[in-house]
């Protein structure tokens, strides 16, 4: 519903009203840092998705007002703002997807690693309660550092019991949506047709496109592949250079985690080949978590797609890429269990 136009009349989504039809199911959608930066356009983005029926707004304070005005859009969803842990339980009560974007940003200098002391114990205490409330949710991870709070929430739900691998997701999409702009205009082909999956991680050198797999394919020259593939690696980082201390990508971000949110509610529902990239738990390669693509169901997680053929370049991107993803993977896994 994001992607697409309305073919007779040209109109965006923005322009049609979000009723769905009386066979759509009923989703609730909790988002937990509703009130943030990337929290507040995604809650605007997930209101006008008409597969949405109940809208959770959760932070630690501000939801009561972005659910007000968020809540006056005439579009399906009901929409409720919950501030403070104690009325996290409410938000997250039978919630089919959890969005998790709180957390604090990078500013200029900083890598995504310089946030894992906060954040890791945000995703931690929040991913506690999805345990406790909504333990059958699926949980879109956007809080960073994503390779070390996926594998964090993975132990948190271990150790509840209530582990399902099918079920967790650190949303990479954005590396995706950054790879199709930035080859749709190197290559000069239409940016909606482009596709590209971007497998590895979410940091740094860990997020490897695979530009030999584009399509539309265009004949880039070498040089012009890895300058893509260094500036998807990247654009994380020219947004926060731009924002200038003002924060990371926020509304790119907000739209990325909206497209995600939106395959796994379309999964759930039983719509069939609903393929995105996500960093999961994976035996693609020799270590436990990895993004590639992977086909969505009414259980979440329903194949993990291979990686496919593979250039020279790539090959060694993804050799180099393993060690600081390991690295990010075990950080994570020892935090949740110190
Ligand atoms: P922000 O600071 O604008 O918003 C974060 C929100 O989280 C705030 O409203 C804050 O009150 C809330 N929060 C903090 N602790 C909380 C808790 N315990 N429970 C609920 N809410 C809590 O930050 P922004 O720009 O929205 O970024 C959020 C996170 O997303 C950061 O970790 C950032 O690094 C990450 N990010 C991830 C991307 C990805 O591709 N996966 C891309 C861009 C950002």
């Amino acid at each position: 519903y994001l992607a697409r136009r309305t073919p007779s009349t040209g109109a965006s989504y923005l322009t049609r009203r979000g009723f769905a039809s009386d066979s759509t199911p009923v989703r609730k959608v909790a988002i937990l840092g509703a009130a943030g930066g990337i929290g507040q356009p995604l809650s605007l983005l997930m209101k006008l998705n008409p597969l949405v029926s109940s809208l959770a707004l959760y932070d630690i304070s501000g939801t009561p007002g972005v659910a007000a005005d968020v809540s006056h859009i005439n579009t399906r969803s009901e929409v409720l703002g919950f501030a403070g842990e104690e009325q996290l339980g409410k938000a997250l009560k039978g919630a089919d997807v959890v969005i998790i974007p709180a957390g604090v940003p990078r500013k200029p200098g900083m890598t995504r690693d310089d946030l894992f002391n906060i954040n890791a114990g945000i995703v931690k205490s929040l991913c506690a309660a999805v345990a406790k409330y909504c333990p059958h949710a699926l949980v879109n991870v956007i809080s960073n550092p994503v390779n070390s709070t996926v594998p964090i929430a993975s132990e948190v739900f271990k150790k509840a019991g209530t582990y399902d691998e099918k079920r967790l997701f650190g949303v990479t999409t954005l590396d995706v949506v950054r790879a199709k702009t930035f080859y749709a205009g190197k290559a000069k082909v239409n940016v909606a047709d482009v596709n590209v999956p971007v497998v590895g991680g979410h940091a740094g050198v860990t997020i490897l496109p695979l530009f030999s797999q584009a399509t539309s394919s265009a004949n880039l020259a070498n040089e012009e592949i890895e300058a893509l593939t260094k500036r998807t690696q990247d654009g994380g980082t020219e947004v926060v250079e731009a924002k200038a201390g003002k924060g990371s990508a926020t509304l790119s971000m907000a739209y990325a985690g909206a497209i995600f949110a939106d395959a796994c509610l379309k999964g759930l529902n039983g719509v069939p080949d609903v393929v995105e990239c996500s960093f999961v738990q994976s035996t693609v390669t020799d270590l436990p978590f990895f993004a590639s693509k992977v086909r969505l169901g009414k259980n979440g997680v329903e194949e993990v797609l291979g990686l496919g053929a593979l250039s020279d370049y790539e090959k060694q991107g993804l050799e180099a890429l393993k060690p600081e993803l390991k690295s990010s993977i075990e950080k994570g896994i020892k935090f949740a269990n110190a």
